[in-house]
């Protein structure tokens, strides 16, 4: 979390020093961990929370509202680790390509769909944002116009990468407790194991 945005100690951070390609569990934990004090953004257009916090945030409230969706909750998790690995300015299109790998084809969908489900909810609703959202919003694409409204609409996972961009929104919080990174190692073993499966099922 930002503690101190003055002082000699404090040095803002951007990017990890976690390198892709990520091709297992162990490897994405430790990106996540190294997401600690890594922020998405400078000021303003960065959030107030670091991006570690701000995923353990995304993954509680959604294991909150949706208990039996580990994908879900996974997603929540690693959405935001694009920030932190490259310049690419998609970094949706950045998360989903890292994490595809460990986590698969739905949990890394779920991540490179959520900047387009919160211009999708710009525009179809009084999508209260952040001051950091509202910025990035308009980097991003602005609310989406109606033809692209309609094919988002028509994706499966249309509704899911709505309740993840909500609960993106929602973890923001500084200073909020929930828990820390130990408790999702194990659902995350647990469901690279059934992608690791299925992948060599499909060999
Ligand atoms: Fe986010």
């Amino acid at each position: 979390m930002r503690t101190s945005t003055s002082g000699p100690a404090f040095t803002w951070r951007y990017r990890v020093r976690v390198r892709p390609p990520i091709s297992d569990c162990d490897e994405l934990l430790a990106l996540l961990v190294s997401l600690d004090g890594v922020y998405d953004a400078p000021p303003p257009e960065g959030d107030p929370v670091d991006l570690l916090q701000h995923g353990l945030q995304c993954a509680h409230e959604l294991r909150a509202h949706h208990p039996d969706d580990v994908e879900l909750q996974l997603a929540g998790l690693v959405h935001d680790v694009g920030h932190a690995v490259s310049d690419d300015p998609d970094h949706a299109r950045t998360g989903r390509q890292i994490v595809a790998p460990v986590l698969g084809t739905r949990v890394a969908e779920l991540v490179g769909l959520h900047v387009a489900a919160k211009r999708y909810l710009a525009a179809t609703e009084d999508y209260e944002l952040s001051e950091a959202s509202r910025l990035s919003l308009q980097r991003q694409g602005a609310a989406m116009a109606p033809a692209e409204m309609e094919a988002f609409l028509a994706l499966p996972l249309a509704a899911d990468a709505i309740a993840l961009r909500r609960a993106d929104e929602a973890a923001k919080i500084v200073e909020l407790d929930v828990p820390g990174l130990e408790t999702w190692s194990r659902p995350m073993r647990q469901h690279a194991i059934l992608v690791a499966a299925a992948q060599g099922a499909t060999e």
